[in-house]
């Protein structure tokens, strides 16, 4: 199997739907036939309850990952989706600042361990925070993926974000790409975020994915269940939304493939 690729999904904003984009772009992807590994590198582990591992199922974990007591394999659960399995996170992860800080290699730990990762497509959930964690996940990831809530200090936050980025690229990380903005949780109905969308496009263009995935009850209730929306409820407006971002992502990567082939 080449080589992943590896997207670390990431705003220090909470609440954005960072989560809810790692779980349902991965199954997504894992319904066009990928081989999708999803890391929770999030203390609240969020993402493993989502995808419905059990909170006595999370050890080895992602903190176990990143200190060097096991391997990705051996930190790799399968799902009940096919296709989509993950390296769940647990509180461990919550004194992972603190307790791998003060390791000379502290932001290429993750790089290390998912070096051996056999997927096609690895995606990270970052936790709210720039800190080591996120950090980590920039370092070993190829591109960053930002959900943004259409709303009024968005667009603030994401400078924070672009900059930790450029840091990233200059001390670690040369090729870091963007992957793209996903406009999440976008209700039409508001005027507000009506205005932050065409901000966001206007300033960042094409890095804005022109799917917009919008606020829908089904994708709030689906974690509750231990599943993706697309399959808890296959034809929801949120389900039909992540699809689309689905075959957006595979496309735009296929376009990039194509330029790098082409000079
Ligand atoms: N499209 C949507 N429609 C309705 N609710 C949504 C949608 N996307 C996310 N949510 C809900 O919004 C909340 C925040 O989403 P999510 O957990 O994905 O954000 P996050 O950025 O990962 O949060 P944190 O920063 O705490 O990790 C969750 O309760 C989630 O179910
Ligand atoms: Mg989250």
């Amino acid at each position: 199997m080449a080589d992943p690729c590896i997207v670390a999904i990431a705003n220090q904003k909470g609440g954005v739907g960072k989560t809810t984009t790692a779980i349902n772009l991965g199954a997504a992807l894992a319904e066009l036939g990928q081989s999708v590994l999803l890391i929770d590198l999030d203390p609240q582990g969020n993402a493993s309850t989502g995808v419905g591992v059990d909170p006595k199922d999370r050890t080895p974990s992602s903190y176990d990952l990143l200190s060097g007591e096991t391997t990705v394999a051996e930190a790799t659960r399968p799902t009940s989706i096919e296709r989509l399995s993950i390296v769940p996170a647990n509180s461990d992860l919550s004194s992972a600042d603190i307790d791998l800080s003060a390791r000379s290699s502290r932001t290429q730990l993750l790089k290390q361990a998912v070096r051996e990762a056999r997927a096609n497509v690895v995606l990270i959930d970052c936790p709210p925070a720039l800190g080591l964690l996120t950090l980590n996940a920039m370092v070993a990831a190829e591109s960053v993926l930002v959900p943004l809530q259409a709303e009024f200090y968005a667009l603030e936050g994401l400078s924070q974000l672009l900059l930790t980025v450029r840091q990233v690229r200059q001390a670690a990380n040369p090729d870091l790409r963007i992957e793209g903005v996903l406009l999440t949780m976008s209700d039409s109905r508001n005027n507000l975020a009506v205005q932050v969308e065409a901000d966001a496009r206007q300033t960042l263009g094409d890095l804005v994915f022109k799917t917009v995935i919008p606020r829908n009850v089904r994708v709030s209730e689906s974690p509750s269940f231990g599943r993706p929306v697309i399959h808890y409820d296959p034809s929801s407006k949120g389900s039909t939304a992540y699809r689309a971002v689905a075959k957006e992502f595979v496309a735009r990567r296929k376009a990039l493939k194509r330029q790098a082939k082409h000079g």
